[in-house]
């Protein structure tokens, strides 16, 4: 395969290199013996010298094979000796991106496409028509990455049979699979051509063109530093209200069930400049709601050079109260909650929302800023995984029960109208029915608006699979899984009909998939709102005299219907965050200012 018989070639060159410039070292040595030599050695000398040192040297050797080879980073680096500039674009050949997984993929194909927008690339939405297809993977669970492998087996018919107009079809596995199987991506499936780990996005227009001579090319070398805080992602669905952006990428906690550490590596926080700045520009381009995003999100901390601000770097590390943590703790620099703050005072007419946090980064200096700002939503994950405390031994989440049910009473405390998400999983290592019984009461106890549950699913390379057992069996799994959204159902179903009859601020984002004579938005919670799309009368409203809504309006909503999964409601009139919130605070919500809309 190219890529053992790259690096052989790699050891050779690499031991040439490192011969020559000891060599070189020796020719320079001799130069104080210079005097005593014949001038015509001396001038084979000299000009072998200048040759010496005009020549390629070590760093060339490393840029060339990088593009075969998994464990050189030339990302940094933006000319391959061998590669004119001009033949890295991609002269309108055209790309098309199919997403796995969660938003931070969507993220990361933002960023791929930004990078290879600039290189002369287009994207296509229809896949027949694509000259590079890139699969954005995902590794958390087996069933994640067997989805992709179904996919690669489809390509391969789509490939013969595009094999006479599209001969040169390139196929990408790019993301969290990618940097978890490397080379054995290659190994298992032929008809995958690239192989790009999640740190090695700006490879890919290089890599691109060295496939060309139909070498597999792979880049799974993850950074300490890469945060891709220069790009500015270009977004998939230029018309949506709203936009994600990433704040930080991987992860230093160390779950024992999780791939993630090993898939994204170490934690690191992009600058808080850079993210002020693509803020702003989301917002110029009339984007209403905006997701911080990151592994683990409320980990920020921008520890930059140009944070001058001394006063931070005395504050203690601020955990929420009966947390710990498996790294050392993080000194100084902006925190989570100072960019919080920055990010909500760039416009107040723009929802602030984060995901996804771990609850050991909830300080009450952070749930002060999200409670003074209206623009911040009051609703927060607080990933949970199990709710006995010897299971969150296990998998080393750094809490108890007790400390999850103590953060949750302060959340509540400092933010009385938050709306608590969760994740689950059943069935880790070892876990009993008493043990998940704890889990059961604990969704019980808390009452969460929404969750994402899980059966647990075994991953290679973390300390579960070294050190525990996977002897929960498939059936099992299943029926906790059966029964833990069961308990879900009753409760959400609960809290959102006990919402009937309250005025909320929906962001309006589009259509129903389910009628176009419906529209859909969020409310602060994160809930989905759907309200007929009236032909409405004019309103008197001052903010927009057009007669229907469209998305990007903030409207208020009489809730008068709801289930586990939705709310339903009538339109009233169209407002502005701002002055819904300050109606709210002076009890005046119900006080129709303007003419209902479909009055
Ligand atoms: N098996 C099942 N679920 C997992 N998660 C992470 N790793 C695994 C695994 N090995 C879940 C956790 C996490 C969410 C993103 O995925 O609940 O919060
Ligand atoms: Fe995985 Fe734990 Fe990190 Fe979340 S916090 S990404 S579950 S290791």
């Amino acid at each position: 395969m190219a890529l053992s018989i790259s690096r052989c070639n790699f050891k050779k060159k690499l031991t040439r290199s490192i011969y020559c410039s000891l060599f070189q070292k020796n020719v320079q040595s001799d130069t104080s013996t210079q005097n005593k030599q014949e001038p015509a050695v001396d001038s084979i000398k000299t000009t072998f010298r200048k040759k010496l040192m005009n020549g390629p040297n070590l760093r060339n050797f490393f840029k060339s094979e990088s593009l075969a080879v998994d464990w050189i980073d030339v990302r940094k680096e933006n000319e391959v000796p061998y590669i004119e500039p001009k033949s890295l674009l991609g002269n309108g050949r055209k790309v098309y991106f199919e997403v796995y997984g969660c938003q931070m993929n969507v993220n990361d194909t933002e960023v791929i496409w930004s990078i290879l927008e600039n290189y002369d690339y287009e994207q296509t939405k229809e896949i027949n028509d694509a000259d590079v297809i890139f699969l954005v993977t995902c590794a958390i669970r087996e069933s994640a990455e067997e989805k992709i492998w179904n996919k690669l087996k489809s390509l391969k018919g789509l490939r013969k049979k595009r094999s006479k107009d599209k001969p040169h079809l390139k196929i990408g596995v790019v993301g969290c699979m990618a940097e978890r199987l490397k080379e054995k991506v290659l190994e298992q499936d032929q008809s995958v051509d690239l192989v790009v780990g999640p740190d090695a996005y700006r490879d890919i227009p290089k890599l691109l063109v060295l496939s060309e001579t139909g070498q597999k090319c792979i880049n799974v070398m993850l950074s300490y530093d890469e945060t891709y805080a220069d790009i500015m992602p270009v977004r998939l669905n230029q018309d949506s209200v709203t936009a994600y952006i990433s704040i930080m990428r991987g992860c230093d906690n160390m779950c024992t069930y999780c791939i993630v550490p090993w898939t994204r590596g170490k934690e690191r926080s992009r600058p808080v400049s850079s993210i002020l700045k693509e803020v702003e520009n989301l917002v110029s381009k009339g984007v209403k709601e905006i997701t911080l995003l990151g592994q683990n999100v409320n980990s920020y901390r921008d520890l930059s050079e140009n944070n001058s601000d001394t006063s931070l770097v005395s504050q203690p590390t601020s955990l929420s109260k009966g947390f710990t943590t498996v790294y050392k703790p993080k000194l100084g620099g902006l925190r989570f909650y100072h960019l919080l703050e920055k990010v909500a005072n760039i416009d107040p007419e723009v929802r602030i929302r984060f995901t996804s946090p771990h609850p050991k980064d909830f300080p009450d200096e952070c749930l002060h800023v999200i409670q003074s700002y209206p623009n911040i939503c009051k609703s927060l994950h607080l990933p949970a995984q199990s709710g006995n405390s010897a299971v969150l031994e296990r998998m080393r989440r750094g809490y108890t029960r007790e400390a999850y049910l103590e953060l949750v009473e302060n959340v509540r405390k400092i933010l009385p109208s938050v709306a608590l998400t969760s994740d689950f999983i059943c069935g880790f290592c070892g876990e009993t029915e008493e043990e998940f019984k704890d889990t059961l009461s604990l969704i019980e106890e808390v009452k969460f608006s929404m969750a994402y549950l899980f059966m647990y699913s075994m991953r290679e390379k973390t300390t579960a699979h070294r050190r525990f057992k996977d002897d929960v069996s498939h059936h099992i799994k299943h029926k906790r899984l059966e029964q833990m959204i069961a308990m879900f159902r009753y409760h959400v179903e609960k809290r959102n009909r006990a919402q009937i009859g309250q005025i909320q601020l929906v962001l309006i984002e589009g259509f129903s998939k389910r009628s176009k004579s419906n529209l859909v938005g969020r409310n602060d919670q994160n809930l989905n709102v759907v309200i007929p799309g009236l032909d409405l009368v004019p309103t008197k409203c001052e903010y927009n005299d057009c007669r229907l809504l469209k998305p990007g309006d903030y409207v208020a909503v009489h809730i008068n219907d709801a289930n586990s999964q939705i709310l339903k409601g009538i339109p009233l009139y169209r407002t502005k965050l701002t002055d819904f919130s300050n109606s709210q605070v002076h009890g005046e919500v119900l006080r129709l200012r303007e003419l209902p809309l479909n009055s």
